[in-house]
């Protein structure tokens, strides 16, 4: 099973000594590379990618799959997680919340210190304005018939933005959410969202309020929650994106 992954070992050689935080890996990495591998050499993040990459090559010829088929394991596997180093200042792990079952799923950035206390996403300011707003009588999307979360399930330390690294560990779990609850439109509320689910390529003040379509699936990027109470002249924008998609779920048949 190594064997097609042996240049890829190769390449990561001269990186791999050092800490990746919360590789399952890291001794088979520098057991089948010992004699390859300088000592002394730190990670450095922009491998971290590519090590990521290994492992989840390594879990794919082991067998090893994410568990994606089941709610509870999924939950439980992000409950026992470490795999990057948020997991060392969280009071919980902020999963998701909703419809298990929505055609319309809501994705933001990460918890803050309300979710991370609750263990809910979008419990805080931020999280109050956009229910607020998506109760607005002309909108009418009700939080509890869609499904909620997050880029990354832990809290970034002083609500600053999840890094590269945090999100990149977390992906696969949000991957298995989408694919457990199978959403027809998809609401990517601010840059970090877009960014990791639609591509580096995408800004979010040229993306919001435009669809995007990929895999079968409808994107509305808008505005993060927490956006509009810095900037009052973006609850418009938000709004009226929100009112989009309601038009989008009524076109589509989709009851909220
Ligand atoms: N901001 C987010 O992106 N997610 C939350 O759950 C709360 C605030």
């Amino acid at each position: 099973a190594f064997g097609q992954i042996t240049s890829q070992f190769m390449d990561i050689l001269g990186t791999a000594i050092g800490y990746v935080p919360g590789c399952k890996y890291t001794s088979l990495v520098l057991y089948v590379a010992s004699d390859c591998l300088e000592a002394g050499t730190n990670i450095i993040s922009k491998h971290i990618e590519q090590i990521r990459e290994v492992e989840r090559q390594i879990d794919e010829a082991l067998g090893n799959k994410e568990p994606v088929n089941n709610w509870e394991e999924l939950e439980e596997s992000i409950k026992k997680c470490n795999k990057c180093k948020l997991y060392s200042t969280r009071q919980n792990i902020v999963f998701g919340v909703g419809n298990k079952n929505a055609r319309l799923m809501f994705i933001g950035e990460g918890p803050g210190a309300d979710e991370d206390r609750l263990g809910e996403p979008f419990v805080g300011r931020a999280g109050q304005l956009m229910n607020k707003a998506m109760a607005f009588e002309a909108i009418g999307l009700k939080r509890e018939e869609v499904y909620i979360a997050n880029i990354v399930k832990c809290r970034p330390p002083n609500n600053r933005n999840p890094e590269e690294d945090e999100c990149e560990a977390c992906m696969n779990y949000l991957r298995n959410q989408v694919i457990l609850v199978k959403p027809e439109i998809i609401v990517l509320l601010g840059s970090v969202a877009l960014k990791h689910i639609l591509g580096k390529e995408y800004g979010i003040t040229a993306s919001r309020g435009k669809w995007v379509e990929k895999k079968e699936i409808l994107y509305m990027p808008t505005w993060h929650p927490a956006a509009l109470l810095r900037d009052e002249n973006k609850k418009i924008d938000f709004w009226k994106d929100l009112k989009l998609v309601k038009q989008k779920a009524d076109e589509m048949k989709i009851e909220i």
